[in-house]
């Protein structure tokens, strides 16, 4: 069965809100809405100021319903990996249908049953991703549905996040007129449009240098195994060129996407610019090798700190390489300065579907496609992410922007189809 969904991602960012619309289909993705706003309420990663979250929040879901004229009703959020702690788990039923055919019953109660796990009191489980189930013994079976046994098992990734985190997140999107339709690991879903199947298989990095991290994920035969966030980025860099050029974080911001460049050995004396120095009027001229000089050290410090972190995992050698990605990686010398650093293969990936060509989208189009795959595992089924607008309700004036139409709205209750995200609303909300 090919049937499509309209799922809708949040990613909340640092530095940006992105929300990307896509029809989704076992053959791929179909991107049919997008929207971006500022993102005002967060800090390194995480939330710092709850309305002002709210407020991009609303500003982003507006502008991707503005392009499809229809109403976001779910969304799919993903999470960074600051927080965030993985572990294995492993679980086992024996299969109860008199045939001996597994079902979506067994699959459910076998994910329930590797959830029987003690964890920290401040720490909430997010989500099982099953890696393999066994059947009677016969291991690496992704889809055991059909298949017939006695004794089902399943290994997989326990995900679990502080708590404060959790709930910082979910009463955003709660506050912004939308329903949770699932919780997504940010690092699994760029992998899964970021990475080839060889890449993971072989053992690779994964890089995705943000706003106010820089998030690193390991995987290896296949399977993330370790992820983990170093809180440095692209802000730092902004901040290092504001002080060095002594003007303001605005055009420091400019001037960074204007004429940054993150390899000094392939940066241009020719190509200069001008900016306002802080406190007078005067303009004052610089060019490209000066402002890479101040780039290149603030990127080599960060990627100094991935290598060190990979090297504690215990890995000493990565045959896939490292992959960049995050909307760092649109500046130009990222990729040969990264070679110079690792020592060894360096990609950047670059999203190749239209309207999301960025690398700051692979989050949110992986969202997408990762969440898919894992509902179809499950056994989940996602409810549309959008609907018709409610024609009856007036569209508020530019004035009464700060309490959106969506903000009023009382929302639907939805049938428990989905433990462990039921579980977390209700911990947090009723
Ligand atoms: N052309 C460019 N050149 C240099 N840097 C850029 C360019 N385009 C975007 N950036 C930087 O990329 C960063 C934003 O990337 P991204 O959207 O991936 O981060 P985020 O998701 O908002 O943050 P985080 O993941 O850390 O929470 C910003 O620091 C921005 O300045
Ligand atoms: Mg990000």
């Amino acid at each position: 069965m090919n049937r499509s969904n309209v799922l809708v991602s949040l990613d909340i960012g640092t530095s940006k809100v992105k929300v990307i619309i896509g029809e989704v289909t076992n053959d791929g993705l179909n991107v049919i809405g997008v929207g971006t706003a500022e993102s005002n309420g967060m800090k390194k990663g995480a939330i710092v100021d709850i309305d002002q979250t709210v407020h991009s929040i609303q500003n982003a879901i507006e502008q991707a319903e503005r392009m499809i004229d229809m109403e976001i009703k779910n969304v799919i959020v993903s999470i960074n990996g600051s927080h965030v702690h993985l572990q294995s788990c492993h679980g086992v039923v024996a299969v109860s249908s008199e045939t001996r055919e597994i079902g979506d019953e067994d699959i459910r109660r076998v994910i329930d049953a590797s959830q029987v796990i003690s964890i920290p009191p401040e720490r909430e489980i997010v989500d099982v991703y099953p890696q393999q189930f066994v059947v009677d013994g016969q291991d690496e079976i992704n889809d055991p549905r059909g298949m017939i046994g006695v004794r089902l098992e399943m290994h997989g990734l326990l995900v679990t996040c502080g708590k404060t985190n959790l709930h910082n997140i979910l009463k955003c999107v709660e506050r912004a007129g939308l329903e949770v339709e699932d919780i997504c690991l940010q690092p699994l879903a760029a992998g899964e449009v970021a990475l080839s199947k060889d890449e993971k298989n072989l053992g690779v990095a994964l890089v995705n240098i943000g706003a106010g991290s820089t998030t690193v994920s390991v995987f290896v035969e296949g399977q993330m195994i370790d992820t983990l966030v170093v809180p440095l980025g692209g802000d730092n860099i902004t901040k290092d060129l504001s002080i060095g050029l002594k003007t303001t974080i605005e055009e420091a911001e400019n001037v960074k996407k204007d004429y940054g460049h993150a390899y000094v050995p392939e940066a241009q004396k020719d190509v200069t610019f001008s900016v306002t120095t802080i406190g007078s009027n005067e303009k004052k001229e610089f060019d490209q090798v000066l402002i890479s000089e101040i780039i290149e050290a603030r990127l080599a410090e960060i990627f100094d700190f991935v290598r060190k972190e990979i090297r504690r995992m215990g890995l000493l050698e990565l045959p896939g390489g490292y992959v960049m990605t995050g909307g760092v990686v649109n500046m130009p010398g990222v990729t040969e300065l990264a070679r110079d650093i690792f020592r060894t293969n360096v990609r950047t990936s670059f999203p190749t579907y239209i309207g999301v060509r960025e690398p700051q989208f692979t989050v949110g189009l992986g969202t997408l496609q990762f969440a898919h795959q894992n509902a179809k595992i499950q056994g989940k089924v996602f409810q549309e992410g959008i609907g018709k607008l409610n024609q009856a309700e007036p569209v508020p004036s530019m004035e009464n922007r700060e309490k959106p139409r969506r903000e009023q709205k009382a929302k639907p209750k939805k049938e428990d189809k989905e433990p462990i995200l039921k579980k977390l609303q209700n911990y947090f909300f009723d």
